[in-house]
């Protein structure tokens, strides 16, 4: 797997910022700046020579858009996805949540073209829509599935919130949850391994968009660098950062900008994410 550059992660957060400054402080679900954030990610893949499609959903009385994406070959019927939330709240711009794991997973999707890879496995990314008002984009998606199209996909890997400023270094691992989990979930420690961090289990059971895949019976895992909750010593003496502050204190605030971004988190991140990505589609 190739080292994601992180300034090219750091410049897609810049976009989402300046796209959140253009259309009233944020990108949230049925406004401006969530539209001009899905056109951002749709044009730099579709110049990568993505397949990108804009699927509309009914979100709480607005119009809501998921924007998948697919790299062409692969098996099929063996197809691992990755995705990520891309609206804010309207409290604020949303660059740790979820810009961050949005940015990442675009420049992951822009190495597997740049290092024209041919997995495997059939490759698919997702970016969600309305995320914040209760997994709208990505639960609309899971029930347009027939049966034969939720058995075709062997994993599915979700990002939010990689680059805390106080950052934690969490793997999903809940008590109940469909086969093959704890193998993807296994590839995303060993991957931060390598990147010289011990991370942690963490039960984030419904708390984002793997939820809908996990009730769907789909094999899935994912990267969390923590919210609002607070970092304790243990924590801190193994990560660094502080004891007693939460891992975002601009969670869901105005402060969610690219300010609110640890750089080394969001680094070691993306490497993980796309070293997983890679292993797990190979
Ligand atoms: N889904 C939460 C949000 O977007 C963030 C979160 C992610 C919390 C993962 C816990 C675990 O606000
Ligand atoms: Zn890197
Ligand atoms: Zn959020
Ligand atoms: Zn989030």
């Amino acid at each position: 797997a190739p080292d994601i550059p992180v300034e090219k992660v750091q410049g897609h957060l810049s976009e989402l910022q300046k796209i959140a400054e253009a259309n009233g402080g944020h990108r949230a679900h049925g406004s401006e700046g969530y539209k001009a954030s899905i056109d951002y990610i749709k044009k730099e893949l579709d110049a990568a020579g993505f397949t990108t499609k804009v699927e509309e959903f009914d979100g709480q009385g607005a119009k809501g858009y998921n924007l998948v994406a697919d790299w062409k070959g692969g098996d099929e019927a063996k197809t691992v996805m990755a995705g990520a939330h891309l609206d804010s709240v309207e409290e604020g711009p949303g660059i740790n949540d979820n810009g961050s794991g949005s940015a990442t997973l675009l420049q992951t999707a822009l190495a597997v073209s740049e290092g024209k890879y041919e997995p495997g496995k059939h490759l698919r990314f997702a970016w969600w829509g309305g995320e914040e008002l209760g997994l709208l984009g990505s639960s609309a998606y899971v029930k347009g599935l027939s049966d034969d199209e939720k058995s075709k996909i062997s994993g599915y890997l979700n990002f939010d919130m990689t680059g805390s400023p106080n950052p934690g270094y969490f793997v999903y691992d809940s008590a109940k949850e469909p086969e093959g989990s704890k193998a993807i979930q296994d590839s995303l420690t060993a991957s931060l391994k390598e990147g010289k961090v011990e991370a942690e289990p963490q039960d984030i059971n419904g708390r984002s968009d793997h939820a809908a895949f996990s009730e769907a019976g789909i094999a899935n895992g994912g990267i969390f660098s923590g919210a609002e909750e607070t970092k304790s010593q243990e924590q801190a003496d193994k990560w660094g950062g502080k004891a007693g502050e939460a891992f975002d204190p601009c969670y869901h605030s105005t402060c969610d900008t690219t300010e609110n971004i640890d750089e080394k988190a969001l680094n070691t991140n993306a490497d993980a994410i796309a070293k997983s990505v890679w292993e797990l589609s190979k």
